[in-house]
């Protein structure tokens, strides 16, 4: 394992700095399952990992972690397991909104946060909020946030801007300017935990050319170790962008 005083890039840093990294947190239940706990349990200790791995992230230099925290998806679940995880962003910032903002962690969020409580809007955009100066890794979570939705709210409000006259052509450039992530740079890996291999509706757009590091590991384990690993693993890759 590398420690953090060791360079962690192999070549040259411009050839394989990996600047954005996005996750599938997946496993949280299967783990809670396998100690006989609740998938609860398996939720907030997912979310206590969101903490380590954001400083882990924070302290390799990588400018973006995005995580996949709540998709369109699943408010299929049972109402219980819902409202918990409707409720972890709140245990989440209490406990440690102090310690990313001395880390200077920036906080942003893609998704429809107008469906949650607005007592979970307030916790999150309170962090947004508070962080908004700080100059290290923004921990941008997904929330609400599915892949086909995005595309589909960015296409209507492209018709908005054709419609006024504000926009004149659509092409692929212009089209990123009106996803959530307009502001951040390309994803180059997505890890996705717990074995499954899936994008699941998660930046459909946005993994066009990303890396893709699938790992059997549940999210509760995945560690600051593993993240290396896939930072290793994406930097042995032979990234073409479909040329030769
Ligand atoms: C998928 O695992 C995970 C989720 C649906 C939720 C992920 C959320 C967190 C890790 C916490 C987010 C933290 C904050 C602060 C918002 P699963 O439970 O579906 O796993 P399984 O496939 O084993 O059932």
């Amino acid at each position: 394992m590398a420690h953090f005083g060791e360079p962690l890039f192999e070549g040259t840093i411009m050839e394989t700095t990996c600047r954005h990294v996005a996750i599938i947190m997946d496993g949280n239940g299967r783990w809670a399952k396998k100690q006989n706990q609740l998938r609860t349990f398996g939720h907030l200790s997912g979310s206590e990992n969101v903490r380590n791995i954001a400083l882990a992230a924070n302290k390799l230099n990588i400018k973006v972690l995005t995580l996949y925290a709540f998709s369109t998806e699943n408010w299929k679940r049972p109402m219980e397991e819902v409202e918990y995880l409707m409720k972890l962003p709140e245990v989440f910032f209490n406990r440690f909104i102090d310690e990313l903002m001395r880390e200077g962690i920036k906080i942003m969020a893609i998704g429809d946060l107008s469906r949650f409580p607005s007592n979970t809007q307030r916790v999150l955009l309170n962090a947004i909020e508070k962080t908004k100066n700080n100059k290290g890794l923004i921990l941008n979570f997904a929330m609400n946030y599915g892949g086909r939705d995005e595309i589909v709210k960015a296409v209507i409000r492209i018709k908005e801007d054709l419609d006024s006259g504000k926009l004149i052509e659509i092409n692929e450039q212009n089209f990123e300017n009106y996803l959530m992530t307009a502001e951040l740079p390309p994803v180059d890996l997505m890890i996705r935990t717990s074995g499954e291999h899936r994008i699941s509706n998660f930046l459909l757009w946005q993994l066009a050319y990303a890396e893709l590091v699938f790992t059997d590991v549940s999210w509760p384990d995945f560690s600051e170790a593993d993240l290396i690993e896939a930072i290793r693993t994406y930097q042995h890759r032979n990234r073409r962008f479909g040329g030769l």
